[in-house]
């Protein structure tokens, strides 16, 4: 098992004292190479399991385990490293570095690992289709290649894991299906596992499972 969510409570603090309840002993587990979609509607805390995960904040009661590990008994430096070096985020607004080049932009994560390929780094650049534009800054690139750029960053070091919000949320639908094409042959071939959050039904068919997040509560659907 390579991700396992035990009961985990999650409650946010609102501005006005409050606290609202997100999630309610939520249950999943994720296999090597599975890729899974979280469906539900807007403020039913997609993105809040993601953080979770990712070990960016922490669950109020339960477990979450990667690779074995419980998070629970890891030091902040250790968490850090799972996600630098075991784990990708790919997210709606592509979050890529204005001053620095495409080729740069790609080569980020894995340069912090000490994990850089240069034949994967060829490949991963062929296969999406961006050879001609290694020397371009983001804001000459589409939103597509963009959101290819972020794909390509988030593969080059191999991770076991990627998490996904909405990615292709700022995408036309033709668009979406060409990247999402790519994506899940890349990550196919690397066994890498997927939860990807989305609103698209369509999207979330590229997915093994799919899961729906309803009264803080994970549903198949
Ligand atoms: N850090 C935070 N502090 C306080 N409240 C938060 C925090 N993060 C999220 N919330 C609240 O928790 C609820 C769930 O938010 P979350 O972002 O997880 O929803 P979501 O399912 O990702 O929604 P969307 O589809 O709109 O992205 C919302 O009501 C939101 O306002
Ligand atoms: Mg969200």
């Amino acid at each position: 098992m390579l991700l396992q969510l035990e009961d985990i409570v999650k409650s946010h603090r609102q501005p006005n004292g409050e606290t609202l309840r997100v999630l309610s002993n939520v249950n999943m587990s994720l296999e090597r190479g599975e890729s899974q979609a979280l469906l539900g509607e807007s403020g039913s805390g997609k993105s809040t399991l993601l953080h979770l995960i990712a070990g960016l904040d922490h669950a109020d009661t339960g477990h979450i385990f990667f690779n074995q590990k419980r998070y629970s008994d890891l030091s902040d430096q250790q968490k850090n490293l799972i996600r630098r070096q075991e784990l990708s985020l790919i997210f709606q607004q592509y979050h890529l570095i204005a001053s620095l080049d495409v080729a740069d932009n790609i080569r980020i994560q894995a340069n912090l690992c000490n994990k850089i390929d240069e034949d994967y780094f060829t490949h991963l650049t062929k296969r999406l289709n961006l050879t001609k534009h290694l020397n371009h800054y983001p804001h000459q690139l589409s939103g597509g290649q963009q959101q290819r750029v972020a794909i390509a960053r988030a593969l080059l070091h191999r991770p076991k894991l990627i998490l996904a919000d909405e990615p292709t949320g700022n995408l036309d639908e033709t668009t979406s299906k060409l990247v999402m094409d790519t994506f899940f042959e890349l990550i196919q071939e690397n066994n890498t596992a997927l939860l990807m959050v989305t609103h698209s039904p369509a999207m979330a068919g590229y997915c093994d499972t799919q899961w729906q997040l309803h009264n803080g509560h994970l549903v198949r659907s």
